[in-house]
């Protein structure tokens, strides 16, 4: 959701930046300010200050500075959004949002988001009763410490028809909340509990706040599935969610690389080792989005799926994925019978720590892989693999890294470099030859279709290269400027009146959106660009690169050399906005005559061309005063 100007100066003067950091640092009064060891740099002395009435702190160490929602960013390692809702719930500050649609969603989430913790405390205590006996036995014979199984609410779900309905109904919960959160289901005679029997495991978002349950039965000769798992809500979006993300983060980002593995069980047992930058995919392959989520806090990964034939099927989807996000990537197989938990029980956490190191990377493994499902020798084969290697390695977003696999390619399938590279430039212009023709042929969809102007649905090849080449000419310069200065924002949309629906390509929309949402939340683009790690990685690439090229000493633009520099950006956002709109009318009226040919002559139709043409001549007359190009 999108969260209000006001809320967020709100929370910046009613959060109090000492009670904030003094959470996690240590602090000591001297004067009117704070001082403590940096949380962001080791350190011994005291260079991290805080000063209470100008509400910012600045490590003299390491130079990290801000005001106390960058702290929370920074150290939780949130974007602006989630840091100010967590600020705002920590202080009571009501959220506001203009839709109030959403504000009432909110709220329901808000309850069931509270329902579930209630679930979650309810199934550990229950574990640790009388009830729930066996089934901290079956815990304990897996070695779970009771520490491990409270830092992760582990707990048990009693064996009868509605005890926690009943628990929850007590609590003033009501039923509607109760089924969103998943926990009960309406039957013939009532409602029952969802989970009956079963140890439950608690799953958390990246801010540790319950959204679902893992529930495993107790004995494995049971006919029952081994696992039922929470269906999606509101809360709950399986696809984004990292099982021991919350308790692995802060690992996470101090050794800069995370473990993925399959299951709960070999999350926990990771964890308990002392391994603790471990996530847990459960189950559903790995996603775009939990790539994403997971990438916030470091880039380097390492795949321990099963040993197991469905774990390597797994791994290979994985792959792909992580490499398009250009992840730098290894793979570690394990013992065909054993998963990390079994591994680490049997042989300790050296072992397994000797096996990380091993981890191959993920094209070594890959080759290995394909060497034991057919023969190298065979041409055919070799030439198979041969494409779709490549075709992996085209998804890497860094096009340097490529020549590197090339070699590696070249030398494991004895083939030439030059042979691989050829076969790799063909493969580059029909894939983007196909990317143009699908391009095209929405756009002549588009154009003949019912709906009004919305050009945003066309494609865009996701790599900052491809994403660049796919703006029109004003599109780049428009984003060009506005990565400038605010001030060519302003004058944007004070001035031209510009709205984000003149830009045509979705390109542009989605780099424009990104800098407008970046100078409306006051953040530095510069240092969300460089720091930011919430950001999608193609689109901050693609402005980095925009930032760069100096498009307004092209010759196009000598003719304003004399121009002060202010007025020169004035004139060329005025240029480019009339050149969009021009772009605009013309596909409007494309539509609108298509629409006359196969309806009978209609007047309103007629009339729009007719306000089009004029509007048309207008901007016509306009450019030429401008006596620019
Ligand atoms: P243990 O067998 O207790 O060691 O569990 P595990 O977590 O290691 O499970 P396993 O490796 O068999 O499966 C990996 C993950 O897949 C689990 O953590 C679950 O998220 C999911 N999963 C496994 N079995 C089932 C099932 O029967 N149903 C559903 N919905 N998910 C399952
Ligand atoms: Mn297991």
């Amino acid at each position: 959701m999108r969260i209000s100007r006001e809320t967020s100066e709100q929370v910046r003067n009613v959060a109090d930046i000492v009670d904030v950091i003094g959470e996690f640092v240590r602090l000591k009064k001297k004067g009117s300010n704070y001082f403590g060891p940096c949380p962001f740099h080791s350190e011994k002395t005291a260079s991290f200050s805080v000063s209470p009435e100008r509400g910012i702190y600045k490590c003299f160490g390491c130079g990290k500075s801000g005001n106390v929602i960058n702290f929370v960013m920074e150290y939780h390692t949130l974007n602006f959004p989630e840091a100010v809702r967590m600020l705002a719930l920590k202080f009571s500050i009501p959220i506001i949002d203009s839709d109030e649609r959403t504000q009432k969603v909110d709220d329901k989430r808000e309850l069931v988001l509270m329902a579930l913790n209630a679930a979650s405390e309810f199934f550990t205590n229950l574990l640790f009763s009388e009830t729930g006996k066996n089934a901290l036995q079956y815990l304990r014979n897996r070695h779970f410490s009771d520490e491990m199984i409270k830092k992760f609410n582990v707990g048990y779900s009693a064996d009868s028809w509605d005890m926690l309905y009943k628990y929850l109904k007590k609590k003033s919960f009501e039923e509607d909340t109760l089924e969103q959160a998943g926990l009960i289901k309406r039957g013939d005679k009532g409602y029952f509990d969802m989970f009956r029997g079963r140890v439950m495991f608690s799953i958390k978002d990246n801010l540790g706040r319950i959204v679902a349950f893992g529930a495993r039965r107790m004995n494995d000769d049971d006919s029952q599935p081994k696992y039922i798992n929470s269906s999606q809500s509101i809360v709950y979006d399986k696809s984004r969610t990292l099982y021991a993300l919350f308790e692995a983060k802060n690992s996470i980002r101090n050794l800069n690389y995370s473990i993925m593995v399959e299951g709960y069980a070999d999350a926990l047992t990771l964890h308990q080792a002392g391994i603790s930058n471990v996530v847990a995919s459960s189950g559903t392959s790995l996603t775009n989005e939990q790539l994403q989520l997971l990438g916030r806090y470091s880039k380097k990964l390492y795949i321990v799926y099963d040993g197991d034939q469905a774990g390597l099927k797994a791994t290979e989807r994985g792959i792909d994925i992580a490499i398009s996000q250009g992840y730098e990537l290894f793979i570690v197989r394990l013992p065909e019978k054993e998963d990390p938990d079994s591994f680490v029980r049997e042989h300790g956490k050296e072992e397994f720590d000797q096996y990380i190191k091993k981890g191959q990377n993920f094209l070594e493994f890959l080759i290995q892989i394909y060497r034991t499902r057919g023969d190298f020798g065979s041409p055919s084969y070799k030439s198979e693999i041969a494409r779709s290697l490549l075709k992996l390695i085209s998804k890497i977003p860094d096009k340097l890294q490529h020549d590197d696999y090339f070699r590696i390619i070249a030398s494991h399938l004895n083939l030439s470099e030059n042979q691989l590279i050829t076969l790799y430039k063909e493969k580059e212009v029909s894939n983007n030859a196909a990317a143009v023709k699908a391009s095209e042929e929405n756009i002549t969809k588009k154009e003949l279709s019912n709906d009004s102007l919305n050009f945003q649905e066309i494609q865009f090849i996701y790599s900052p290269k491809s994403t660049i080449d796919s703006l029109l000419p004003e599109e780049k310069l428009i984003i060009i400027l506005a990565l400038e200065s605010k001030n060519n924002i302003n004058i944007l949309f004070d001035k031209y009146n510009f709205s984000k629906n003149l830009l045509i390509t979705s390109a542009a929309h989605k780099l424009f959106s990104l800098i407008v949402e970046l100078s409306e939340e006051n953040t530095d683009i510069n240092r969300a660009l460089t720091e930011d790690e919430a950001i999608d990685p193609v689109l901050k690439e693609s402005l980095i690169l925009l930032s760069m090229l100096d498009e307004k000493q092209s010759d196009k633009w000598e003719n304003f050399g004399a121009m002060p520099n202010e007025n020169k950006s004035a004139t060329i956002i005025k240029d480019c906005v009339f050149k969009l709109e021009l772009k605009a009318l013309e596909f409007e009226r494309k539509r609108l005559t298509a629409l006359l040919k196969t309806n009978s002559i209609d007047t309103k139709i007629t009339k729009q061309i007719i306000q089009i043409d004029e509007r048309r001549s207008q901007i016509n007359d306009e450019l030429i005063g401008n006596d620019s190009f």
